[in-house]
C-alpha cells in the first residue's frame, strides 16, 4: 500500500467545527421557519394540547404575546388556525367578519404590522360540526364545488381582515382557481396563495385534530387527501395548482415524505414549503420525554433534513424555540 493512500480523504473537511461550518451545504435560519398557531374563541386562559406538549390553544391575548415572541425570535412567518365557539354544517364562523381568525388577524396586524408574514390556513374542518373540510351532501359525501364557494368566501373574509397569505388546505379540486378568482374580484389581486398542493391522508395529523378540535365525526379524508403511496400524483397536484395561480406550493407531512419534497423541488420554480405536522412533533417530544433521544439535536436534524430535501420554508411548531437557538 502506497504511503499516499488514500488520496481522497473526505474527513479532511470534517476535522474542526470551523471547517464543517464553512463547507455546510444546508443551513437553517429563522426566516425559513413558520409557526402554526391555534386561537380559540371564548376561552379565558390558554388551553394546553395534551398530545402536543408545549403547544396551546391561545386566547386572543395569549396569541398576541406568543406572536410577538415569535417575531422577536426572527421567525419568517405565522400561520393561524381558528377554533370557533360554535360550529355548524357549513362552517359559517369561518367567513364571519367577526369570526375568531378574523379578529385575531386584526389584533396581530395592528400589533405587528409588516414585521412578519401573518398567514391563515383556509379550510372548513375547524368550523364544521361534522369535522369535514367541506360541505357534506345528504349521502355523506364531500361536495367539491359547493365547498369551493365556501372557500372563496373565506378567502375574501381573511383578506379583508388583513391576512398576508392564504393557505388553502382542503384538497378540493379547483380550490386555488376559485380562491384566486374571488380574491381578484374583491380587489386583492396581490394577495399570495400558499397552496397545500400535496397533502396526504396521513395518520400524522392525529394530535392536530385535538388541537383544532376537528376530527371527522364519520368517515375520513381519503376521498380528497392523497394516498400515501402515490408520488407521481403529487406532481400532478402541484402543476394543477400552479396553473390555477398558486404562488407557493406545500408538501405535507414533511418527514415521511422527503422524497416528495425533493421531486417537487426539482419540478417547480416557486418556493416549496413543507409542513412538519403535529404527529412529527409529538413523536419527537414523546421519545425525548422518555429519555430515548436527544430532543434538541433531533429537532434540529429533522428540520435540517426538510431543508436538505429541498424545502425553502418549513412550518414547525418549534419555530420560535429553534429560531432562538439559531440566533
Ligand atoms: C386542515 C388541516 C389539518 C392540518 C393542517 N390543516 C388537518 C387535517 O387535514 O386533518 C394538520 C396539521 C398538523 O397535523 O400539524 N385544516
Amino acid at each position: 500500500m502506497s504511503a499516499q493512500f488514500p488520496v481522497a480523504r473526505p474527513r479532511r473537511l470534517r476535522r474542526t467545527p470551523a471547517l464543517r461550518r464553512m463547507v455546510a451545504e444546508t443551513r437553517l435560519s429563522p426566516a425559513d421557519l413558520v409557526l402554526p398557531m391555534f386561537v380559540k374563541e371564548g376561552i379565558a386562559e390558554p388551553q394546553p394540547v395534551t398530545s402536543m406538549p408545549g403547544v396551546v390553544q391561545h386566547t386572543r391575548d395569549s396569541l398576541r404575546k406568543a406572536a410577538h415572541e415569535a417575531v422577536e425570535a426572527g421567525v419568517g412567518g405565522l400561520i393561524l388556525f381558528g377554533i370557533p365557539a360554535v360550529k355548524d354544517g357549513t362552517g359559517s364562523a369561518a367567513d364571519d367578519p367577526d369570526g375568531i381568525v378574523q379578529l385575531a388577524l386584526r389584533d396581530l396586524s395592528s400589533d405587528l404590522g409588516d414585521s412578519t408574514v401573518i398567514m391563515t390556513d383556509l379550510c372548513l374542518d375547524e368550523y364544521t360540526d361534522h369535522g369535514h373540510c367541506g360541505i357534506v351532501t345528504a349521502s355523506g359525501e364531500i361536495d367539491n364545488d359547493a365547498t369551493l364557494e365556501r372557500y372563496a368566501s373565506i378567502a375574501v373574509a381573511q383578506a379583508e381582515a388583513g391576512t398576508a397569505v392564504v393557505g388553502p388546505s382542503g384538497m378540493m379540486d379547483g380550490q386555488v382557481a376559485a380562491i384566486r378568482a374571488a380574491l381578484d374580484g374583491a380587489g386583492h389581486p396581490d394577495l399570495p396563495i400558499m397552496a397545500y398542493s400535496v397533502k396526504y391522508a396521513s395518520a400524522y395529523y392525529g394530535p392536530f385534530r385535538e388541537a383544532a378540535e376537528c376530527a371527522p365525526q364519520f368517515g375520513d379524508r381519503s376521498t380528497h387527501q392523497q394516498d400515501p403511496g402515490n408520488a407521481d400524483e403529487a406532481l400532478r397536484e402541484v402543476l394543477l395548482d400552479l396553473d390555477e395561480g398558486a404562488d407557493m406550493v406545500m408538501v405535507k407531512p414533511a418527514g415521511a415524505y422527503l422524497d416528495i419534497v425533493r421531486r417537487v423541488r426539482d419540478t417547480v420554480d416557486v418556493p416549496v414549503v413543507a409542513y412538519q405536522v403535529s404527529g412529527e412533533y409529538a413523536m419527537i417530544e414523546a421519545a425525548a420525554e422518555k429519555g430515548w433521544i436527544d430532543r434538541d439535536r433531533t429537532i434540529l436534524e429533522s428540520l435540517l433534513s426538510i431543508r436538505r430535501a429541498g424545502a425553502d420554508i418549513a412550518l414547525t411548531y418549534w419555530a420560535t424555540e429553534v429560531a432562538r437557538r439559531l440566533a
